[in-house]
């Protein structure tokens, strides 16, 4: 038995000819099933559809995110239960399985974590190919680096920027807002002068960029998102933040 994990970026347009070729020589796409709508699934269908591998739903166990004191706990509880619905599908099919990650692997998401514990336990081989991350898509984007010359990054989920901020990072690529935008920008002080390349829905429809001082693109920034939320019913959006020396 063979799992492989594969990154393919913002949707089928950064599937890799590497990725590709993964596609075509798996038995199948195994995916979670969040809600009857989701839109992510959808993403997956479309590129099992183009490379011609079956795909093989399991339904998402609910997640419990009322108690933020025990988020850990529920996490871990809900990686738990995911992994065992994988197990099911994995020991009953066999052959070569493929799970397709947003973006990159090596970011924010826990398939690695998960496709660890379940190999061990199905004693099966396992391996992982890069995508097109989010931070790399607002890059290419803004037609930036993400740092100034042999300086350092910090890339921060965004209930943790103020952490970074006292900390004394300059150079800060933020993901993982909520769902009523960048709050954080004007709750958290002296981030005003500092300068700003945000973009959302990076690679699909409605994509929006916006780059300035944080203090004067806030109002932009707003009408964009909401724009971006109308082109698609969705909205995703990742920025980087460099203090002005
Ligand atoms: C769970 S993390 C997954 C990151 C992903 N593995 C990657 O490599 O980009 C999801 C976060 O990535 C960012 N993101 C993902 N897709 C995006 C997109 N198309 N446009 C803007 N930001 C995106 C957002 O900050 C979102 O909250």
């Amino acid at each position: 038995m063979r799992i492989r994990v594969l990154g393919i970026g913002m949707g089928p347009q950064h599937v890799t000819p590497e990725v590709a070729e993964a596609l075509r020589s798996a038995d199948y796409v195994l995916a979670p099933r969040k809600s009857e709508e989701d839109r992510l699934l959808a993403v997956r269908r479309a590129v099992c559809e183009r490379y011609g591998v079956a795909l093989a739903v399991v339904p998402d166990p609910p997640r419990d995110r009322d108690d933020p004191a025990d988020y850990q706990a529920a996490v871990a509880a809900w990686h738990e239960a995911r992994a065992a619905a994988y197990e099911r599908v994995l020991a009953r099919r066999g052959g070569t399985a493929a799970i397709l990650v947003w973006g990159d692997p090596s970011l924010y998401d826990s398939t690695i974590r998960l496709v660890e514990r379940l190999a061990g336990r199905l004693r099966a081989d396992w391996d992982v190919l890069p995508g097109v991350s989010a931070p790399q898509l607002l890059a290419a984007r803004h037609r930036i680096v993400l740092h100034e010359v042999g300086r350092p990054v910090h890339v921060t989920p965004a209930r943790r920027l103020r952490e970074a901020v006292e900390a004394g990072q300059e150079n800060i690529v933020v993901v993982l807002g909520g769902s009523s935008g960048p709050s954080e920008l004007s709750e958290l002080p002296g981030l005003a002068d500092w300068t700003i390349w945000w973009g959302a829905n990076l690679g699909g429809p409605g994509e929006e960029l916006v780059h300035g001082r944080v203090g004067d693109v806030l109002p932009e920034l707003a009408a964009a998102r909401g724009r971006a939320r109308a082109a698609a019913g969705w909205v995703m959006d990742a920025y980087l933040l460099r203090r002005v020396r």
